[in-house]
């Protein structure tokens, strides 16, 4: 075989490959991240601080100045953050004041891409979160969808942040804010607490925990000295430094090891945080987490907003808007959430290339 022969082989060869990846690339492209609008463009009130950073130029996304947003960014919930965004942003005052972290577990680069093409302006950052480093810690729970790492992450994130983001505001992605997030993020932690968030003192915290912990004097010891209360983890404000002076992620991390062992509580990422926090926590006002829209963890029955105001609509619960829409059986209030889906409307009589 003469030389040149070859080397066409070979060229053709490495042809097929690069068109079979970009086949595999755009088909992965469609079927993880489906097609967002741009949305509009969110300004500054006049009266906003200017924020200029000395070592990063003009940058907001280490600034003491600045809200930080923590969120998970997946295929699975894409929909609901990019909703959750641009309610953030459209209720805002300070929008361009606004951080955003993203964590992201795998197609970060993706995933990274449409955030940015959906809001080409927004500051953020995207943080590699490895599966592997908690998914040894996970036992199966009653909702297997509460059982994937990256709901976990919102543990980790005084170790993914960088130090100089010293409060975080950490975000479910099936949720939307109706009121300014700066008043939530500016809640005082006092002199010593590490987390702020509604707390409900009328759920019944025992049934959170199982017999097996109950019954076990030194587990149940735990929560001798506070009076525990739930809270919900789709919605809190974390200290960091706190966080990361008291070393809370290893706590919850033993507590998810005792977990693996004897099977103390029935729900995924939910109860080592109340067996960490229960009780300490700094109470928010219950208008910032309105929550359970999505129903129950078993078929996602519609339910009712609370008494009292609204700043924020949380789908929590195994129902989500996007899907109930997607089905045509949507709950009355899956029209609050409606108005901040950016997907793409179907267009069934275009092809797409
Ligand atoms: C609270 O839950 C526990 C365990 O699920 C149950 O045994 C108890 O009766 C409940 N208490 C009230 C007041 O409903």
């Amino acid at each position: 075989m003469s030389k040149p022969q070859h080397y066409h082989f070979v060229l053709l060869l490495s042809t097929v490959v690069v068109a079979l990846a970009a086949i595999a690339n755009a088909a992965a492209a469609t079927s993880i991240t489906p097609r967002f609008k741009e949305a509009p463009s969110f300004y500054n009130s006049p009266d906003c601080p200017l924020i200029i950073d000395e070592s990063h130029g003009f940058s907001i996304l280490f600034s003491d100045q600045a809200v930080h947003v923590a969120m998970t960014l997946d295929a699975a919930y894409i929909r609901g953050t990019v909703a959750a965004i641009l309610s953030i942003l459209q209720h805002s005052s300070c929008p361009q004041n606004i951080a955003f972290h993203f964590v992201a577990s795998a197609d970060a680069s993706l995933l990274r891409a449409t955030i940015s093409s959906s809001f080409p302006h927004l500051n953020f950052l995207v943080y590699p979160f490895c599966d592997s480093s908690v998914s040894r810690l996970i036992s199966t729970s009653i909702r297997s969808a509460l059982d994937c790492p990256l709901n976990y992450a919102r543990s980790y994130l005084a170790n993914l942040l960088p130090s100089c983001v010293h409060r975080v505001v950490y975000l479910d992605s099936d949720l939307v804010l109706i009121d300014d997030i700066a008043k939530l993020a500016a809640t005082p932690l006092g002199d010593n607490s590490v987390l702020a968030a509604p707390e409900y003192c009328n759920a019944n915290f025992t049934s959170y925990f199982t017999s097996t912990f109950w019954s076990n004097t030194y587990f149940s010891l735990t929560f001798a000295n506070r009076k525990a209360c739930y809270f919900n983890t789709g919605v809190m404000v974390i200290d960091l430094d706190r966080w990361r002076e008291g070393d809370y992620t290893t706590k919850i991390e033993e507590w998810m090891e005792v977990q693996k062992r004897m099977r103390i509580y029935e729900l995924g990422s939910l109860p080592p945080f109340l067996l960490v926090f229960a009780g300490n926590i700094v109470p928010v006002d219950h208008r910032w987490n309105q929550h359970g829209l999505g129903g129950d963890n078993f078929i996602g029955l519609c339910r009712d907003l609370h008494h009292g105001p609204v700043s924020l609509l949380h789908w929590s619960g195994k129902g989500k808007p996007w899907a109930r829409l997607d089905a045509n059986g949507p709950c009355p209030l899956d029209a609050l959430w409606e108005p901040y889906d950016l997907l793409q409307p179907k267009t069934p009589f275009a092809l797409d290339s």
